[in-house]
């Protein structure tokens, strides 16, 4: 076979195996086999040695021609099959952008912290200031200094979880009152102080062992009864509705002298009486009273010269009231169905 045969041979071979090469280790070892020391190309132009200048010439430039095809083959091989690893990645790399995608829930602001809020706002809005104390509390300002010493039949009245014999957890935010004027020493008192309170009650559709209170507090010279009715009223109005009117009925608190249960006039049926207001027309919503001067005096106030009113509110009770919500065990069991209808609400 002439040397042009023998190197059209080789390059057609070449060609094929290239083709059908899957990975660069294979494609170097097809490198070397035909165009290394030992391959057939080598050995062509080895034997050039004793030829002819002529054939020299031109075997020697078909043997380069053929080794540079052989070369531009490796590379474009070695090319597709990179193209096709990048392809392969590309496609099981693929994201389908129109499949829907996967809903994140987004919680909302909870009925009662909203409700503290809004309660907050207004009383912010008459000039009051915020206060917190801790829910395990002692005693002495659960009950003592709230005019409650041990053995009061008062104490009856709210079932307490103690921890020892002095610390219990709070059954009322009232202390807040003791700590306030504690701090205060003499100074003009306003706050509004929300927080937790427990109590040793059955939970049911209007009881939980824990629940929440806003305790209202002002202390100054010239207080009167009329300032709590005054303030009340516009509480109520601000919170529940413009129309809406308060009503004040004798109660019983310790430390309050004297006492009152606050009802607001039905703001489901204006007063006429519904199922709301069991027929009365009015709602209970609070208990308040003008500060017992055995607390003032407790605290360091002189009764004679400083008077002051105090109020405690539910903010379940307000909420369900306000939400139209009948069991206060809905406030914690974190049901979607009910915290969704809070939603955008302001
Ligand atoms: N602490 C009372 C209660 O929990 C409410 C109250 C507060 C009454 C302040 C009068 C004054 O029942």
């Amino acid at each position: 076979m002439s040397k042009e045969n023998e190197l059209k041979e080789i390059l057609d071979a070449a060609k094929e195996k290239i083709k059908d090469a899957i990975d660069d280790a294979s494609l170097n070892e097809l490198r070397s086999f035909y165009t290394g020391k030992k391959s057939p190309l080598t050995e062509i132009l080895k034997t050039l040695a004793t030829a002819s200048i002529e054939e020299k010439k031109i075997i020697g430039s078909l043997a380069n021609e053929t080794k540079q095809k052989i070369e531009a083959f490796l590379q474009e091989r070695r090319l597709e099959l990179q193209n096709a690893i990048i392809e392969k990645k590309l496609r099981s790399e693929k994201i389908d952008v129109t499949l829907p995608s996967k809903k994140i829930k987004v919680g909302s602001i909870h009925p009662l912290t909203k409700t503290i809020e809004e309660v907050e706002d207004i009383f912010i809005g008459m000039g009051y200031t915020i206060a917190e104390g801790p829910e395990v509390e002692t005693d002495l300002y659960n009950f003592e200094m709230l005019n409650v010493p041990k053995g009061h039949p008062a104490r009856d009245m709210q079932d307490s979880f103690y921890i020892t014999e002095n610390l219990l957890l709070r059954t009322q935010t009232s202390p807040m009152q003791v700590r306030t004027m504690l701090k205060l020493k003499g100074e003009p008192v306003k706050i509004l102080a929300p927080g937790k309170t427990y109590r040793r009650d059955d939970d049911d559709a209007t009881h939980s062992h824990q629940f929440m209170q806003f305790e209202g507090l002002v202390v100054d010279k010239n207080i009167t009864m009329s300032d709590l009715k005054g303030t009340l009223n516009l509480f109520v109005q601000k919170m529940f509705g413009d129309s809406l009117k308060v009503r004040f009925k004798p109660s019983y608190f310790p430390f309050t002298e004297p006492s009152v249960e606050v009802d607001v006039s039905c703001f489901k049926c204006g007063g006429v009486g519904c199922n709301m207001c069991k027929q009365s027309g009015w709602i209970e919503i609070l208990g308040a009273g003008m500060v017992h001067p055995n607390v003032l005096k407790g605290a360091g106030y002189d009764p004679e010269v400083y008077q002051g009113f105090a109020f405690g509110i539910g903010i379940e009770r307000a909420a369900m009231l306000r939400h139209g919500i009948d069991d206060i065990r809905n406030f914690y069991l974190n049901d979607d169905r009910l915290l969704n209808q809070f939603k955008g609400e302001n």
